[in-house]
């Protein structure tokens, strides 16, 4: 088991890539503190977690945008466990449309949960793993961070932000022996994607498998990516096996930037 004995906290937990990380980190013998806003799809997630590994599962209601809550789902697993070896900082929303029609409520939005989210995770954490020098940060960032996207200009530029936030972080924590990298999926089937395509079908009164078939051809796999494939790639950040990875990318994109 490669996370044998390992204290791992993830947010966005309730769905998509969160949820198969979680799933994914249970069986390999983490010791998980689960969070997200959806109380239903977290309790979902829990279900499905095998029964050996429930023992060591805790889950929490928290809002990425509420340090106050950010806060005591950090100071929950420092009194539980002494430390974190893993922060899996996941929760994030994509908003779709135009610029010129973009409500400033969706950017808020975007901002709120994709930009301070990720940060209140870090900050909360930060100290603790100055203090115990060790452990290792893995942010969401997305391959839009790396291409632009059709009606995806607010979205994009919130995952450009994580990227370069991702970087800085590393630099300030590397002399404290601790990593700081991100994860850059594609086109990834989750229900964010789903909602993603479903919103840009509308508006441009497309059918829903035209866009699906046009995000599918955008990497060279022709194919989306199952929400298991990217969490291996989080397995690989989290363990020793990246040891000598940090302020570093992990593109699992089926090809998209080579494109
Ligand atoms: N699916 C893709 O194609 C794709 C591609 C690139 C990057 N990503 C990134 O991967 C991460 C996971 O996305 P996903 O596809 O699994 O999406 P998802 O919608 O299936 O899951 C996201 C989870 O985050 C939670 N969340 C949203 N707002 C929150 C908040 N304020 N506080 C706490 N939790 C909150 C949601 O409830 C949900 O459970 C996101 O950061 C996303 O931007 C996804």
């Amino acid at each position: 088991m490669r996370l044998k004995d390992k204290i791992v906290v993830l947010t966005g937990a309730a769905s998509g890539i969160g949820r198969a990380t979680a799933t994914l980190f249970a069986k390999e013998g983490a010791t998980q503190i689960l969070s997200d806003i959806d109380e239903k799809g977290l309790n979902e997630t829990y279900k499905l977690i095998d029964d050996n590994a429930k023992a060591r599962t805790k889950i929490i209601i928290v809002d990425v945008r509420n340090q106050d809550e950010v806060k005591a789902m950090i100071d929950l697993t420092i009194e539980k466990f002494g430390r974190i070896d893993v922060l899996v900082v996941n929760a994030g929303v994509v908003r779709v449309g135009d610029v010129e029609s973009f409500p400033d409520s969706d950017l808020d939005l975007l901002i709120n949960v994709n930009i301070k989210g990720t940060h209140y995770t870090c900050k909360y954490a930060v100290p603790y793993f100055k203090k115990q020098k060790f452990g290792t940060i893995i942010t969401l960032a997305s391959v839009a961070a790396h291409i632009g996207q059709i009606a995806h200009a607010n979205y994009c530029s919130t995952k450009a932000a994580v990227l370069g936030y991702t970087r800085a972080l590393a630099l300030d924590l590397a002399p404290y022996n601790v990593r700081v990298n991100s994860v850059s999926p594609g086109a990834t089937d989750t229900p964010m994607l789903q909602s993603d395509v479903a919103k840009q079908a509308k508006d441009r009164g497309l059918l829903y498998e035209e866009v699906k078939r046009e995000f599918e051809q955008e990497g060279v796999m022709g194919r989306w990516a199952k929400a298991e494939e990217i969490s291996t790639g989080i397995l690989f950040l989290a363990t020793e096996e990246s040891s000598y990875m940090t302020g570093a990318d992990l593109r699992l994109d089926g090809g998209w930037v080579a494109r």
